[in-house]
């Protein structure tokens, strides 16, 4: 479809949607119009009736291609792009009018699927209200230090905050103004070295798979660009081995500026690091002098208590949020740390988008939801682990076991080929899940519903799982 480049110059009267996305005829206005209202106007079980289908009442439109795309983002030149059209809930219908069922929430941050009625609704009426979408950092408004105090009760249940304001030591400071978790994390990371100080080498002891964003220093965490940095020593160990994780300890002791780690691996098969090996890492830094970090830009958002440290009763030094907190409303992210940490000049970790009002207020109304619907979260969660642990149970030739907690589960092949085929049938059946298979011994297929979930989709879900595990037999 994309005719010659067109400018805009010299034309009046209101921005129109023909005119930007070079839809003239109106065919993908209507495409768009039409797959909303099916998704909306349809019930749940004509929906999953019809997953992995072709809807026809939607009509075909030309739609771009991604031919201007990085290749390694999928540049490719198509005349029938088929990726995302429209989507609502935990289900969208692509390019090509397939239905399909996320099993991901996006990708790990649509905490509430997409077009939330009420986060819509909230939306709207931040912006009738006059919330900007963004401003300059030295001049917050409402949402975002309404933001940073909400972070803070969470981090601190049960706290007084005029006892917590006068306590150094607790999480009490907020660095909002970040816009993805990687500016978060990296936050973190520089945090780490100030206090550890510049006339040492540091030692930082990551899990082995770790992934904390995608900039250089987050990177060298997980083994690339060693031949960059001098002075910064990276330890990875294996998740769950205390003895292993003793020993480094105790190689390295005040050498140790941090300890990184997610409490539910979703970059490595859907590991859960076991709440005593959390305590014992806890121990081991408050021993050497070291600052622990929790990544909670996977795990934030999607429980009951809305931080996982908190509902492990763990204090680490820093909680990484981001991913889920605006519910996929850009951009936002945010690092909650203790106040005595507070080191960073303004510039020193900013983005240009991080002060986001606007997605701040939408972080506030996700966080109200899961306040309001924590029975409902624990007991879908609890739901889905334990369907694909049965799951597991019954196809023990195929399946290691279930992988992961809550929302957030996986299953382990012991064949990498397997996992891969299988991939490939869910995606052709229209279950859209994630395989992790790019290292070694890896071969794990990744979920994370959307909290919206139910018994009947994950009933659903379930069954067609099943049937998948049958075919490739
Ligand atoms: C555990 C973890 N940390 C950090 C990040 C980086 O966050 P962002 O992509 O918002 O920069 C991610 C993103 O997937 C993540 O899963």
């Amino acid at each position: 479809m994309p005719g010659a480049c067109r400018g805009a110059r010299g034309r009046t009267g209101p921005l129109s949607f023909g005119e930007l996305m070079d839809d003239r005829e109106g065919r993908l206005a209507e495409a768009l119009d039409v797959g909303q209202a099916y998704l909306k106007e349809s019930s749940l079980t004509a929906l999953m009736g019809r997953v992995g289908g072709v809807i026809d009442e939607v009509p075909v439109a030309p739609c771009p291609d991604k031919r201007w795309f990085q290749r390694s983002y999928g540049r490719c030149v198509t005349d029938e792009p088929d990726e995302l059209l429209v989507g609502d809930g935990l289900f969208y219908l692509t390019e090509q009018r397939k239905l399909f069922l996320d099993c991901t929430a996006g990708h790990y941050q649509m905490t509430w699927g997409y077009d939330h009625p009420e986060l819509h609704a909230l939306l709207l009426d931040g912006i009738a209200r006059g919330i900007v979408w963004d401003n300059h950092s030295n001049i917050p408004s409402a949402p975002a230090k309404r933001l940073t105090a909400k972070l803070v009760e969470l981090a601190n249940p049960g706290r007084d905050p005029a006892e917590l304001q006068d306590d150094p030591d607790s999480l009490n400071t907020v660095l909002s103004g970040v816009a993805t978790g990687t500016v978060a994390c990296g936050a973190a990371m520089k945090i780490t070295l100030i206090h550890h100080g510049p006339d040492r080498p540091a030692v930082f002891v990551v899990l082995d798979g770790n992934y904390h964003g995608t900039d250089l220093f987050a990177q060298r965490l997980r083994g690339m660009w060693p031949e960059y940095f001098c002075n910064v020593k990276i330890v990875a160990v294996q998740p769950n081995d205390p003895d292993e994780l003793r020993a480094v300890f105790a190689e390295h002791g005040e050498r140790i500026a941090g300890f990184w780690a997610e409490p539910v691996m979703m970059n490595r098969e859907a590991i859960v690091i076991e709440p005593e090996y959390l305590r014992l890492a806890r121990e081991l830094c408050d021993e050497t002098g070291a600052l622990m970090a929790m990544d909670e830009i996977q795990t934030g958002f999607w429980f009951p208590e809305v931080i996982y440290s908190v509902r492990l009763g763990l204090q680490p030094d820093f909680i990484v949020l981001g991913k889920g907190m605006t519910a996929g409303f850009h951009p936002l992210a945010a690092l909650v740390y203790r106040g005595r940490l507070d080191c960073l000049e303004q510039y020193d970790a900013i983005s240009t988008n991080g002060n986001a009002p606007l997605a701040a207020y939408m972080a506030l109304g996700c966080i109200a939801l899961v306040e309001r619907h924590a029975d409902e979260i624990e007991a879908a969660g609890e739901a889905w682990h334990q369907a694909l642990a049965q799951i597991a149970d019954e196809f023990p030739e195929t399946l290691v076991e279930a992988r992961g907690v809550g929302h957030m589960s996986g299953l382990k092949f012991r064949d990498r080929e397997e996992c891969l085929a299988f991939h490939r049938a869910a995606i052709e059946r229209g279950l859209w899940l994630r395989a992790h298979t790019y290292h070694e011994g890896h071969a794990t297929i990744l979920t994370k519903f959307a909290l919206p979930v139910n018994q009947e989709v994950i009933d659903f879900a379930a069954e067609a799982i099943r049937g998948l595990l049958r075919d490739i037999k």
